[in-house]
């Protein structure tokens, strides 16, 4: 399972988990103690909005559905998106939620 960090916006570590390929970033990150908001569930609001600080080339930013706002090239929604299938499980991904 590929490892996950999230870290707030001054770099400081709030969690770290083992992602599954089934669930959106956002909700394994709830799951795992980060309070991440997480308003609409659509990919409609960017409460989510998260910036991707390594592994960019693992995630797929509308896994789980399409996003309707537009974003910045290294940000992803996290109630949408999740880890690409067949990512092996010694990759890192690192994101940053400036929303905590
Ligand atoms: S929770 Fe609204 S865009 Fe993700």
């Amino acid at each position: 399972m590929p490892k996950v960090k999230i870290t707030d916006k001054s770099g400081k570590k709030i969690t770290e988990f083992e992602a599954n390929a089934d669930d959106s970033i956002g909700t394994q990150a709830q799951a795992n103690g980060c309070p991440i908001p997480m308003p609409c569930m659509a990919g409609a609001c960017g409460g989510c909005i998260a910036k991707i600080k390594k592994g960019q080339e693992y995630l797929d930013p509308e896994a789980l559905g399409p996003t309707h706002i537009p974003i910045a090239e290294d940000e992803v929604l996290a109630c949408m998106c999740g880890i690409k299938k067949g990512t092996s499980a010694d990759s890192e991904i690192e994101i940053e939620i400036d929303n905590l």
